[in-house]
């Protein structure tokens, strides 16, 4: 069965083709990072608007690529939500009318379920039950996952997700965005030991996160430098203080659950420090870390076409009405 995968959203057009015998036959992702930048952050309505433009170019140059006609068809899966509802809106109106076209059921798919099976594209994939970290710009979670749509919450972040925190601690030192990648990028002159930032909601039991109180911190330290050095030590303690937590929350998760998979997938995923203490724990633990290649940490057609074969496969299928959900919390799935 050939399914088509449309991931519109945020600030990403991925379109993908998975294959249940071959595997994934082609992918495309357009960024709209350079369009964002001006604005310091996603403009929803400039979003909306790239989506449109972009989709069906990329479906047409995946599709020559896998050499697949409608025929040969057997599916849409699209991002229902959460996420921008214009954004969302484009997939589903898409995904919806080249369903209805090509005569195959299409499926509405949540963003964090697309995101925490991803690791299960690798060759080297996770089985069942994991404990998953799902880290992205709207989500920080730990969550244990006893099979598909089976996922029990374990923590979450009661303010900022922590990718949120990286683009906002990014945005203050004057960095850009997206804000992730430039942390990391300028944390690497950084001199440890310089400034400590705060391990948030560490000290107590639980594994809830907050991440407001450390971007906080980062300002009143960063006060108004323009100190090139000082902006690197800054990004580097930050950097430092946001993976500390996870990693200490993701030892807590795996102590709770007794599990011996740990999956870390979401944009924050990609982060080096962060794979690398995550390793670390888990040797220590007698665990291991699986995660998405490395392009599809971030948003990516490819993990929703995934998910929508996994609930496509099991005779999941839906009305033709369609929507977006904005806010769409991932314990209300259900198993396919
Ligand atoms: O999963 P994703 O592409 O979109 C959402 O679903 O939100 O995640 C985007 C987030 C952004 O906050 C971005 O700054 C962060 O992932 N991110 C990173 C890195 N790459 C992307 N954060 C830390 N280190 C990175 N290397
Ligand atoms: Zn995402």
């Amino acid at each position: 069965m050939r399914i088509l995968g449309l991931e519109t959203s945020c600030d990403d057009t991925g379109v993908a083709l998975f294959d249940s015998d071959r595997g994934l036959l082609a992918h495309r992702l357009y960024s709209q990072v350079d369009l964002h930048a001006a604005y310091g952050g996603v403009v929803p309505e400039l979003a909306s608007r790239d989506h449109i433009r972009k989709a069906l170019p990329l479906l047409k140059l995946v599709m020559d690529e896998a050499a697949t006609g409608p025929e040969q068809m057997g599916g849409v899966a699209y991002t229902a939500g959460p996420g921008l509802a214009g954004a969302l809106l484009v997939g589903a109106a898409i995904g919806r009318s080249l369903a209805l076209a090509w005569n195959v059921p299409a499926i509405g798919i949540h963003h964090m379920e697309g995101h925490l099976l991803s690791p299960m594209l690798e060759s080297d994939a996770p089985g069942f039950p994991f404990t998953a970290l799902l880290v992205s710009g709207g989500h920080t979670l730990l969550a244990a996952v006893r099979g598909v749509g089976e996922y029990d919450i374990l923590g979450e972040s009661l303010d900022d997700a922590v990718g949120e925190a990286f683009d906002k601690t990014a945005k203050l030192l004057g960095l850009g965005y997206p804000g992730g990648p430039a942390i990391a990028r300028v944390a690497e002159r950084g001199r440890p030991g310089r400034f400590h930032f705060p391990r948030p909601m560490t000290d107590r039991p639980g594994l809830d996160f907050s991440f407001s109180g450390l971007k906080t911190a980062v300002a009143h330290a960063a006060g108004s430098t323009s100190d090139a050095l000082t902006i690197s030590d800054i990004a580097h303690a930050f950097q430092e203080a946001a993976v500390d937590t996870l990693v200490i929350k993701c030892r807590r998760a795996l102590e709770q659950t007794g599990h011996e998979r740990l999956v870390a997938a979401g944009g924050v995923s990609a982060n080096r420090l962060l794979r690398a203490r995550l390793a670390d724990m888990a040797r220590a633990a007698g665990a291991r870390v699986y995660y998405p290649r490395p392009e599809f940490c971030t948003d990516n057609g490819a993990m929703i076409a995934y998910a929508g074969w996994l609930r496509l496969r099991a005779g999941r299928t839906e009305p033709l009405a369609f929507g977006a959900r904005p806010r769409w919390r991932i314990e209300e799935l259900e198993k396919p």
